[in-house]
């Protein structure tokens, strides 16, 4: 077992994830300035849409990268504002590929899509799509501040959820050109059809078949990527772990490390206080034990909350070292 996760600072994408309050952002922020303070151009990014990056660096985050402290950037993802760019971009290329009379249909769908649930899923994972493909090259190491589990799971597994629906589209779209070409009365032609390697439509769609399979290429490049799991010493966040660590795990996602935080300190004494160490104890065992494929680093309970940079300095200091 290692005693910190400093070898995190090898990858160039961190995504940290676990069960709703165990400290992920705390953890992100820590290992950001950390990082930042090593040398590092760091970008730290916040998709959890009730955004805490701010509060935490008390310090004012946008929804576009800008510069909280020397060489770290922040961004804190405006899911609302993604959905509606990420529109805009589609009504941008529909308007370019028909005539209006298939624009103003497509228009009418679009609004009945702008309030779809999943939409801001989609705009979300699109936009950490373009963070993790281009932006990520202007930065040594680009962290991921997430949402709980759950709806991190669901986001990382959309390169394959959307793959396949892309797929299923683009093959409805050739069948739908062959018989155009086959059928020589078919009245599609001339009305947008035409052969499947100048299909506008096909077009689009096999860029973004590429775009999904570079996104999971790069998710799922050890060397590149890795996963941290946080969680505290107690029932709950333990099952939501080992439930994570197994997603991750079947969608060739690397978990490279986990933060065991809020340890009670060693050094008090009394009969709750002892009562609640036994118990810690427990817990901290099955931990060694279910994870101990993971690098693994403990972070104490302090003795108030995190935020603000000396007492970030502090949670850096556990889990990367000096
Ligand atoms: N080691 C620690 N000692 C004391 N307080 C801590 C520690 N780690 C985190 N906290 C506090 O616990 C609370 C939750 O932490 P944090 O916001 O980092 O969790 P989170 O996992 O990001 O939560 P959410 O799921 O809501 O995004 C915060 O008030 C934070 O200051
Ligand atoms: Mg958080």
């Amino acid at each position: 077992m290692l005693l910190t996760v400093r070898h995190l600072f090898d990858r160039r994408v961190l995504f940290f994830g676990g069960k709703g309050g165990v400290g992920k952002t705390t953890c992100a922020a820590a290992v950001a300035l950390a990082a930042a303070r090593a040398g590092k151009r760091v970008l730290l990014v916040s998709t959890d849409p009730a955004h805490s990056t701010s509060d935490i660096f008390e310090r004012p985050f946008a929804r576009e990268e800008c510069e909280v402290l020397p060489s770290l950037f922040g961004l804190e993802v405006d899911a609302e504002f993604e959905a509606r760019r990420y529109l805009d971009e589609v009504q941008r290329r529909i308007l370019a590929m028909f005539n209006p009379d298939i624009v103003r249909e497509a228009m009418r769908q679009i609004d009945l899509v702008a309030g779809m649930p999943g939409l801001a899923d989609v705009a979300l994972f699109d936009r950490m799509s373009d963070l993790v493909l281009d932006r990520a090259n202007a930065y040594d190491l680009t962290i991921f501040d997430t949402a709980p589990t759950g709806h991190t799971l669901r986001l990382l597994h959309m390169p394959e959820a959307m793959g396949a629906w892309v797929q299923a589209l683009s093959d409805r779209r050739r069948q739908a050109l062959d018989a155009s070409v086959t059928s020589a009365s078919n009245a599609a032609v001339g009305q947008g059809f035409s052969p499947a390697d100048k299909d506008p439509i096909l077009q689009s769609l096999t860029r973004r078949r590429a775009k999904l399979a570079s996104v999971r290429d790069v998710l799922t490049r050890n060397e590149t990527t890795a996963f941290v799991l946080v969680l505290m010493p107690e029932r709950l966040p333990i099952e939501e772990s080992a439930r994570a660590l197994h997603d991750l795990d079947h969608a060739h996602l690397h978990v490279s490390g986990l933060v065991v935080n809020r340890v009670l300190p060693d050094d008090l004494s009394g009969e709750y206080y002892e009562a609640r160490k036994a118990q810690e104890r427990v817990y901290l065992e099955e931990i060694d034990r279910r994870f101990r494929a993971v690098r693994r680093v403990r972070v104490p309970q302090l003795e108030s909350d995190v935020h603000g940079v000396p007492a970030l300095e502090r949670v850096a200091r556990y889990l990367v070292g000096e």
